[in-house]
């Protein structure tokens, strides 16, 4: 049967014509941008279509239906949610950990047993969703049109939350073409990744508190009383299968088809679901889809699998609540609980001091945990982590661990605020935060053998020195004995320091040896990179190369001359500059060119003598011989800046006939006006 037509009892006006169509238009094009991710018509058209239908209901209350595209926002507050009894119990599943195959294996076993297949049966077909990591939710549609939503509850009693869930753009309000006249659909309500971060920024921006994970605030937007709220939630939502349904209407025989004709009705049905053949075929999508995992906008936390035909289903039934047709294959969970042992400030080799959280070991996102990093300061503050909380720890992908949020209600009383330390942990040196930096930084350099060890381990890494056999180990034993202090020491190691050490047999002392030895024939690039600049990564080090071709122009240069190199900012040249103007650094550079660290030096390169280099132009007004063009073109190639606007930053304007406001700025901040002939006369000197 079709929908029937909900205006039947309205006299038939060309009002009514036209709130018709524009359902029928506000559907079409909500359902190609929410679901489809494919709008076919700019939105402020759609919103045009949706202000017309709003003024012509607001004339005509009487042509306001509950399928009406403008019945997803407003409603009122409410006290509190109705109970509705599900038709259909909202069953819970059945779940397997394992994560090895053994998940897949343990249940095709099962299910084969249970239909009394043998050895020689055909394998048994499967639908493969993913396990989408929200809120299962069930939705009700008499003749087409959406009444319902109700939460699943303890599975046979939910509550009414339609109000919310008609918010959601992805749910369709009314259905269209051969439905069941009831028809109940099941799926989850979900809050996508990039929606989550946004939704925390706001609330963050807001003064608000933050959510834990996209579940949690899904959940929350669910169940919020007041719809306006829950209307700012960006949710999102899957349909995955099936509550009552009035039978004989429409007759699939799998699951799988059933989803196909929830998509076809308009419904969000995740492409990923698939059918399998077996429990090999069941193994593999779990593997596909735990490698896809990280990659998706959307949390899973496992994959279902389900005995697709659906007579197959009947005759295996259930036990207690968990239907025997279908088990979900649970993925390593990536947030866990634990608590905080102790909380160590760290500190790295640009003197960056990090806090870190000291765990009791917990496995998560697949390997055991023991530290999570708190960031800095204000993230440490913001979460107020403390010695003996219970913490929700997260580690997903390759991402390093991170504390995601405290369990408050599970603190130990009398337990202490973080705070920084203005001292650095490892040096005792002062630690400072400047002002519009996140981190506090120890000021020891290289007087602070924490940032000393990861100074030698940066400089011996294989794009820098490339100096093999010198790893964690043997630098921390180096760095500890006080047998290296400064990078040179190191090219300063004989043979009887080397293999003292412990664990250092004379073997491998001799292979360190020959390692250090081949790092001295290196390159500029790389010896630049190897000194640990900060902000110098491998390639501004090239770029620096190419520009000055030798180490001592790039040593003497000054802020303006490194500003000419491409791709060096501000930040970058002060700190270039900053580095080279400390005695000991330019003394580490001699002492390791002593030592017979040598590279290539190239010639400077023309960029490097231009006799303008470092200065800034202003071009107005109309030259005797030169066009504009080529004025700013001879600048340049002198290494010059030419700038459009006159500032205190501006070394000299350029000034020809009818010059305008750019001249009367240069004479009000006293910056120099030459004519042609004057700046001809600079560019050759
Ligand atoms: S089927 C009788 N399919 O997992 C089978 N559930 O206990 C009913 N879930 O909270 C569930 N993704 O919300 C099914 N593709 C999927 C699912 C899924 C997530 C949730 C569901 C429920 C739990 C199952």
């Amino acid at each position: 049967m079709t929908t029937p037509d909900l205006f039947d009892a309205a006299p038939a006006g060309p009002d009514t014509k036209r709130v018709q169509e524009l359902h029928r238009l506000l559907h079409h094009h909500a359902h190609r941008y929410y679901v489809l991710d494919a709008p076919e018509i700019p939105d402020a058209e759609y919103d045009r279509l949706f202000r017309e239908l709003q003024a012509l209901e607001a004339a005509h209350p009487e042509l306001v239906t509950p399928d009406s595209p403008t019945q997803r926002v407003g409603g009122r507050p409410l006290e509190q949610f109705a109970s509705v009894r599900h038709a259909v119990p909202m069953l819970s599943i059945r779940t397997e950990t394992d994560t090895e195959a053994s998940g897949a294996e343990n249940f095709d076993a099962r299910v084969r047993r249970e239909l009394a297949l043998g050895e020689g049966d055909p394998p048994v077909e499967y639908a493969a969703e993913p396990k989408f990591d929200g809120l299962a939710i069930n939705l009700r549609y008499e003749h087409g049109v959406l009444v319902l939503a109700a939460t699943r509850g303890d599975g046979e009693v939910g509550e009414d939350v339609t109000q919310n869930i008609r918010t959601i753009g992805q749910v369709p309000l009314r259905i269209e073409g051969q439905v069941p006249p009831v028809l109940e659909v099941r799926g989850e309500v979900y809050l996508r990744r990039d929606d989550f971060e946004a939704l925390n920024e706001k609330q963050r921006a807001k003064g608000e508190k933050t959510f834990v994970n996209p579940r949690n605030a899904a959940a929350g937007a669910v169940r919020q009383l007041d719809p306006a709220i829950a209307a700012q939630r960006p949710l999102s939502f899957f349909a995955y299968g099936l509550g009552e349904v009035t039978p004989g209407i429409v007759r699939y025989t799998s699951h799988f088809e059933w989803l196909q004709a929830l998509k076809a009705w308009g419904f969000p049905v995740c492409e990923h679901v698939t059918t399998a053949r077996g429990a090999a075929e069941l193994v593999a999508y779990h593997r596909r889809i735990g490698a896809l995992r990280d990659s998706l906008p959307y949390d899973i936390d496992g994959v279902v699998y389900k005995v697709n035909r659906l007579d197959l289903q009947e005759r295996l039934g259930f036990v207690t609540r968990e239907p025997r047709w279908a088990v979900a294959h649970k993925y390593p969970a990536q947030e866990m609980l634990t608590t905080v042992q102790a909380i160590e400030v760290q500190v790295g080799r640009t003197g960056k001091l990090t806090p870190v959280a000291k765990l009791a070991p917990v496995f998560v996102g697949g390997v055991t945990v023991t530290n999570a990093t708190l960031h800095n300061e204000d993230e440490a503050r913001r979460k107020d982590v403390r010695v003996g909380d219970t913490v929700i720890v997260r580690r997903a992908g390759d991402v390093i661990p991170e504390v995601v949020a405290v369990l408050p209600e599970k603190r130990q009383p009398g337990a202490e605020v973080f705070t920084m330390p203005h001292t650095c942990p490892v040096c005792g040196s002062a630690a400072v935060r400047e002002e519009g930096e996140a981190d506090y930084r120890c000021t020891g350099g290289l007087f602070c053998s924490a940032q000393r060890k990861q100074a030698l381990l940066h400089f011996a890494q294989r794009r820098a020195m490339d100096i093999e056999g010198l790893g964690d180990k043997l630098v921390d034993q180096l760095v500890d004995n006080e047998v290296v202090k400064v990078l040179p020491d190191l090219y300063r190691l004989g043979l009887t320091a080397l293999a003292s050490l412990e664990r250092m047999a004379e073997k491998s002392a001799m292979n360190v040896l020959e390692a250090l030895e081949k790092s001295k024939r290196t390159t500029l690039p790389r010896f630049l990179f190897g000194l640990g600049i900060r902000h110098v990564g491998e390639a501004t080090a090239k770029d620096l190369a190419r520009h000055f071709g030798q180490l001592d122009a790039i040593m003497d240069a000054s802020v303006d001359t490194l500003l000419q190199v491409p791709d060096v900012g501000p930040v970058v040249a002060e700190s270039i500059h900053t580095f080279f103007a400390q005695p000991h650094n330019r003394e580490v550079v001699e002492q390791l060119r002593a030592c017979g660290v040598h590279w290539p030096e190239g010639a400077p390169s023309p960029a490097a003598q231009q006799p303008l280099a470092g200065k800034t132009f202003v071009l107005t007004g109309t030259l005797p011989t030169l066009g504009r063009d080529e004025a700013k073109a001879l600048l340049e190639a002198a290494g010059a800046k030419v700038a459009g606007s006159v500032s205190k930053k501006t070394d000299y304007v350029v000034a020809g006939e009818e010059a305008g406001s750019k001249l009367d700025k240069a004479r009000e901040l006293g910056v120099p006006v030459l004519d042609e002939a004057a700046m001809r006369a600079l560019l050759d000197a």
